[in-house]
């Protein structure tokens, strides 16, 4: 870890892996789609999806590539991310519970490497680095950033009542306190060290296409 202040902590994302895929609003269907126009995928090529979690991205991509490999530093998101490849019969991805520091790790050479909401998490500028050398010619990067995952405020009617964002809030200050956590650390600005600077760093990776 080249910053100071943070590490890989196995506590992070402890027993949240099955929340995900019904606690987060996923991604919605047009970001695989814009991502195969943008980049010319044509069902050929390897994807490396670094920090996959439970396949949110990994797996609406899937079928853009001949084959896909996820990895992430969390066993139990992989166990996830492999129960929603089997429920959707998705065969073409490999899991590996890996950090992303490790890479390459005997990955063969991928045609894009994505990071959905997981770059900020890792050594960027060692991860960046790595992922740069293991890139085929040609290749791009994907950083998404922070999105979604509470989803938009619209006017849209929703099939049930909208969570309650503000009193959930309330909650977690009043039984955490004000200072974010994350796993056995806090975050005091509510980033790990560095956080902005992360696409920015990676700008001479080709085909760096960020979608915040
Ligand atoms: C916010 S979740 C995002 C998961 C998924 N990509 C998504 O978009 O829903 C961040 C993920 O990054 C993983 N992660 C954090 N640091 C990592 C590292 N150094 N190497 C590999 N995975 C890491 C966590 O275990 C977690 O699954």
């Amino acid at each position: 870890m080249t910053e100071p202040g943070w590490s890989w902590d196995s506590t992070l994302y402890a027993g949240s892996a099955v929340f995900y895929t019904v606690g987060r609003v996923a991604y919605p269907p047009e970001l695989a789609d814009r991502l195969a126009d943008a980049l010319h995928l044509d069902g050929s090529g390897r994807l490396l999806d670094v920090g996959c979690g439970p396949g949110s991205l990994t797996l609406p991509m899937a079928r853009f590539f001949a084959e896909v490999v996820g990895i992430d530093a969390d066993p139990e998101m992989l166990a996830e991310a492999a129960r929603q490849a089997d429920r959707a019969g998705i065969t073409n991805v490999t899991w590996s519970c890996l950090r992303g520091e490790q890479l390459p790790a005997g990955i063969p050479v991928p045609s894009v490497v994505t990071f959905a909401q997981s770059f900020h998490w890792m050594d960027r500028n060692r991860v960046a680095a790595r992922v740069r050398h293991m890139l085929a010619d040609g290749g791009a990067v994907v950083h998404v950033g922070a999105t979604t995952h509470e989803g938009i405020d619209t006017h849209e009617q929703l099939p049930h009542p909208r969570p309650r964002r503000a009193a959930i809030r309330t909650l977690i200050r009043e039984f955490l306190g004000e200072t974010r956590r994350a796993g056995q650390s806090a975050l005091p600005n509510g980033e790990t060290p560095g956080g902005e600077a992360g696409p920015r760093r990676c700008r001479s990776l080709s085909g760096l296409i960020v979608c915040c």
